[in-house]
């Protein structure tokens, strides 16, 4: 496949990404840091049998006019596009985000506004040649308003609704849209917190979501377990939810 990532340097998206290139597909890297982007980029040409030369180009998840040049740049280089990933999103700790409205507002952009119109412009382009897989990363924070992650949650929350009607509405035309919910996973982004019971790790995540790439399973838990979990906290009284710090 032809698979342009965005988020790919780090976290579960690197993780993503290698899988994908240890099995032969070939990966554009978008990112916003070059030198991330380059030691990424070589990170990878190593992993495949065959050992495709890894291209990058910037995308910064602020700049939603570049989004269009960005894929476009992609499908350039890739000679086209199968597969559209992307795994960047920013995490506030509630706390700090109460405190500051600035940037609970510029979260809320970056996650929800802006990865809805990355979203929007992958949707056009794999659609536009016959379709193909649209693979994001939302997040079990989006399934129930909780109290540690209200702002976070709710970005997530959107996100999540965004893409089941994406699926919903384009998958008789060819488009593949697959929610990833990870549950806690250690990666940068949740460095410093506790991990809870369930705790996954970035490459057993990413297994999981090839499995769902390759099945085009609309929407996928990771670790597994996080399905249960999430069906127990969603199935909660709001007088429990009020009393329990989850
Ligand atoms: N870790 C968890 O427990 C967890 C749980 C549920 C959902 N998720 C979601 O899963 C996804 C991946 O999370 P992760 O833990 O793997 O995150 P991570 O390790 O923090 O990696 C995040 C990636 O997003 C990129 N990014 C951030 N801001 C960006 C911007 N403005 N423009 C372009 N790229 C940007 C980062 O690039 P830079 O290096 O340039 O910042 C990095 O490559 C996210 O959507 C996250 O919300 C994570």
């Amino acid at each position: 496949m032809k698979v342009a990532i965005l988020g790919g340097t780090k976290g579960m998206g690197r993780s993503l990404a290698r899988a994908l290139a240890e099995r032969g597909d070939h990966v554009y890297l978008l990112g916003r840091d070059a030198e991330d982007l380059e030691r990424s980029a070589k990170d990878l040409a190593v992993r495949g049998e065959n050992r495709f030369e890894v291209q990058h180009g910037p995308c910064d998840l602020g700049e939603p006019e570049k989004f269009g040049s960005a894929l476009d740049a992609a499908s350039d280089s890739l000679g086209g596009l199968d597969l559209v990933v992307l795994t960047a999103a920013i995490y506030g700790d509630q706390a700090e985000l109460e405190e500051d409205t600035e940037r609970a507002r510029q979260l809320l952009v970056l996650n929800f506004a802006n990865t809805v119109a990355f979203c929007e412009e992958a949707r056009k382009r794999l659609l536009a040649k016959g379709g193909g897989t649209l693979c994001v990363f939302s997040s079990v924070a989006g399934d129930r308003g909780r109290k540690p992650i209200g702002i976070y949650g709710a970005s997530k929350a959107g996100l999540s609704a965004y893409l089941e009607a994406l699926d919903h509405k384009f998958r008789s035309e060819g488009l593949v849209t697959i929610c990833v919910k990870p549950g806690f996973v250690k990666t940068g982004m949740t460095a410093g917190l506790q991990p809870p019971p369930f705790a996954g790790e970035p490459d057993e995540v990413a297994a999981i979501v090839v499995k769902a790439i390759d099945k085009k399973t609309p929407l996928v838990y990771a670790p597994g377990i996080w399905r249960y979990v999430m069906l127990v906290i969603k199935n909660l009284p709001r007088f429990v939810m009020r009393r329990i710090n989850f």
